[in-house]
């Protein structure tokens, strides 16, 4: 045969390594951890295989698991001690991730990246206060039936809540405060709050394409956030649209926003990379908990190799355009880089 071109001259060993466009760093990976105020013991995270919810006593021996593996960045989550409908714990200077905060922050060198969000310390599971007319019902078994499903947070209430946690965390000794709740004007709130409180060195990551995604179930295992009632679907974005990712984006861009964050990674990395085409930002991606679960179901059951397909992702992740990666397989990989 007379060919000119044969692209598998560079697939050969020797060669591909050099003209390997991506490749994956630990520093590349931020591994989440969650804190529970409600155990003295580490408790395995049932959907999520290898990843536990630990006491704050045990937060810094966690974290430096983490670091032991290379990754150099944590995102906290915490479980509070006690719910309410206003989700109160989330800024109290006693809260569970304030104060895993200030620990790991003084015995590691761990880059501290809080989430920020309600859902987790509100008794009805929601981002953020529930609009007046659902107030005072009865939260743990969600409104009466006849409620308008259109009804759920009050965006402009949370925005004070949201602004007092973070505040809150930087104040513990957080590197980087991570918005994730989906209302409108939170970063800007944030920014805001920060700034007058003297955190203007406080980066803010945000959670700027947030979709509403089935594939945060295990997570809401984990972190005790599923909402008692309704959905998020009023918040989080639709999975059927891209421009208005972009739009989100630019909002957060002009509210002050650090680093764009597209969630989930894998179903929307056309999202990763059209953001990473349209923006100048560092762009990070987080690679859910549903994603990590149906990785771990399928090679268990031996059906796919479990170090090959992380990695694939991650690196699939990397190549759509993410230069932050928010993986449950953080460690798994990084220790095999
Ligand atoms: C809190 C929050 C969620 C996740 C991160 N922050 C859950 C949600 O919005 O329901 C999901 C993370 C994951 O699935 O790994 N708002």
């Amino acid at each position: 045969m007379d060919l000119t071109h044969r692209p598998r001259r560079l697939r050969q060993d020797g060669v591909r390594g050099l003209v390997s466009e991506t490749s994956l760093e630990p520093t590349d990976f931020i591994a989440p951890v969650f804190v529970d105020a409600t155990t003295d013991e580490r408790v395995p995270i049932e959907s999520m295989p290898g990843h536990e919810r630990v006491p704050i006593d045990e937060a810094v021996a966690r974290v430096e698991e983490v670091l032991e593996t290379g990754v150099e960045a944590v995102m906290l989550f915490g479980i509070p001690e006690s719910k309410d409908p206003e989700g109160t714990r989330a800024w109290v200077e006693d809260g569970v991730v304030q104060e895993a905060t200030r620990r790991v922050t003084a015995e590691t060198d761990a880059y501290v990246i809080t989430d920020v969000c309600l859902c987790e310390y509100t008794t009805h599971g929601h981002c953020g206060p529930l609009e007046e007319e659902l107030r005072g019902e009865d939260h743990e078994h969600g409104p009466a039936c006849d409620h308008d499903p259109t009804l759920t947070v009050d965006n402009d209430a949370a925005l004070e809540s949201l602004a007092r946690t973070a505040v809150s965390h930087a104040e513990a000794g957080a590197d980087m405060v991570a918005p994730s709740s989906m209302m409108d004007g939170m970063v800007g709130a944030i920014r805001e709050g920060l700034d007058d409180e003297g955190y203007e060195h406080v980066p803010i990551m945000s959670y700027a394409a947030k979709y509403e995604s089935a594939f945060y179930g295990p997570f809401r295992d984990a972190a005790d956030g599923a909402p008692s009632f309704g959905d998020r679907r009023h918040y989080q974005m639709d999975p059927a649209n891209s421009r208005e990712a972009l739009q989100e984006v630019r909002l957060d861009a002009e509210e002050g926003a650090d680093v764009m964050m597209v969630k989930p990674a894998l179903p929307y990395l056309d999202i990763v990379s059209a953001v990473r085409r349209e923006f100048d930002h560092p762009v990070a991606a987080y690679n859910v908990s549903g994603e990590y679960a149906m990785l771990h179901a399928a090679a268990e059951k031996g059906w796919l190799d479990l170090e090959e397909v992380a990695r694939e992702s991650l690196l699939s992740i990397k190549r759509a355009g993410a230069d932050l990666i928010l993986t449950y397989f953080a460690e798994d990989v990084a220790s095999e880089l």
